[in-house]
């Protein structure tokens, strides 16, 4: 169908999306009788803690732990009380030092950016590229004497190019932690993230794919990794059948805090977790619906997508040729009905984007002699700028998001493309 100017709901035309618009919470709209039923059977065993309780019980985080581990083809993975706490625990696990830099990508939930600092280490910021997920070459441009450590991140649903990081992390003998906060199911060429690097990270907050409301997960091969990972989160290691044994070998046990799992969030996320593959298959058929009805709009590009199979599929992201087009592109998209938004704006604060990390601009720290930006053992740190990283503003300032709810129906999909469709034609 042609549409002018006159048909566009923004300018009095009938709206092309008429269903009711669906809220982004995966997982959490899902929360039905199973997670109840889990949660439940915690509850009347009074068995609220994974270590121990009033009588014998199987727990409900070891159990989630032991599902991962099968699902992710992992020796370990450990279940804890965030992302931000798997990406602590991680990075001090591989040994990340004070004053080590360790590089992230330039979108990305400042989570990631926080975690490398509550490590003491420093964060190097490094550009994404049309995919959205960190650029191999900007990634290799930041590496020096100091690197430590890659946290590659799977945003917004996308697998970043593992091949290459791990590669780049092998010529340069670096550890890698995968940041799969917003990517829990997804993969690349066949294998699933968080199984790539040395560990990786998922959340189970409430806005993530699957949810317990707040929770973690860090998966890893490593024996050393895990046993420190797991003495880390767990204060004075206490899981450990003799707790006040000596260590068996060099690294096992030192200073800790608490990031445990308690085994109600646990009852949840299990529950969560069983239901994973078929949000996942629901937001990747969701995607492909509108997408196959708006790929031959002229002037409208894509995102990339680094594999096709592996996107969780989360969000479709389009670019407009000019960063000038976005805001009348949404307003227009709005009053059809259609959910969106741009990504980028200079103005408006986002902690997803570098370039609002004041934090990090300026090194804002606790306490003005802290590790590990002021820190006399650690060196001079780098200055950070927020022109660092151009081709990450420039990609994000041109683009469109739309959420991709599991829960759309067909009528939902046909006529968010129909919106799409509409104003993209009048417009570009
Ligand atoms: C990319 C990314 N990394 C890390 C985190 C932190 O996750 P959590 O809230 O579970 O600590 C988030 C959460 O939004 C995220 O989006």
């Amino acid at each position: 169908m042609n549409y002018t100017k006159t048909d566009l709901a923004v300018n009095g035309g009938p709206k092309a999306k008429t269903t009711p618009n669906l809220p982004m919470f995966p997982g959490g709209l899902e929360i039905g009788e199973e997670e109840k039923r889990e949660v439940m059977q915690v509850l009347d065993a009074k068995y609220l803690f994974r270590y121990y309780g009033p009588k014998d019980f199987p727990s409900k985080v070891k159990k989630l732990e032991e599902e991962y581990k099968y699902f992710l083809g992992k020796r370990y993975c450990l279940a804890l009380n965030s992302c931000t706490s798997a990406l602590i625990s991680g990075l001090i696990a591989v040994g990340v030092e004070p004053g080590d830099e360790v590089i992230v990508p330039a979108y990305t939930f400042f989570a990631t950016c926080a975690a490398v600092v509550a490590a003491k280490a420093v964060p190097v910021v490094a550009d994404v590229d049309k995919s959205l997920t960190v650029d191999i070459e900007d990634l290799e441009r930041k590496i020096t004497q100091k690197t430590k450590a890659i946290i590659p991140v799977h945003m917004r649903g996308m697998p970043a190019r593992m091949d290459k990081i791990m590669e780049a992390a092998s010529k340069y003998d670096l550890k890698v932690i995968e940041d799969v906060a917003q990517s829990n199911g997804g993969s690349y060429r066949g294998q699933k993230l968080g199984s790539f690097g040395d560990a990786g990270c998922f959340s189970l907050q409430y806005h993530k794919i699957i949810t317990s409301g707040e929770g973690g997960i860090l998966a890893t091969d490593d024996d050393l990794i895990y046993i420190r990972s797991q003495a880390y989160h767990d204060v004075a290691a206490c899981w450990r059948k003799d707790r006040f044994a000596p260590p068996e070998f060099e690294g096992e046990i030192f200073f800790g805090v608490n990031f445990r799992m308690s085994e109600l969030t646990g009852a949840v996320a299990l529950a969560q977790f069983r239901k994973l593959n078929h949000i996942v298959r629901r937001m990747q058929r969701n995607k492909a619906l509108i997408k196959k009805n708006i790929i031959d709009l002229p002037g409208l590009d894509f995102r990339e997508i680094t594999d096709k199979e592996g996107d969780t599929a989360v969000c479709l992201i389009v670019y407009l040729p000019e960063t000038a087009l976005v805001e009348d592109f949404v307003t227009a998209l709005n009053a059809e009905g259609v959910e969106a938004g741009g990504i980028y704006n200079k103005g408006v604060p986002d902690w997803h984007i570098y370039h609002h990390w004041n934090m990090l601009m300026d090194k804002m720290m606790p306490t003005k002699k802290g590790c590990p930006f002021n820190c006399p053992l650690c060196g001079p740190a780098p200055e950070y700028s927020k022109d660092d990283c151009p081709q990450t503003i420039d990609w994000l300032s041109r683009s469109i998001h739309f959420d991709i709810p599991p829960q759309l129906s067909e009528e939902d999909c046909a006529q968010i493309a129909e919106g799409i469709r509409k104003v993209a034609s009048v417009m570009l």
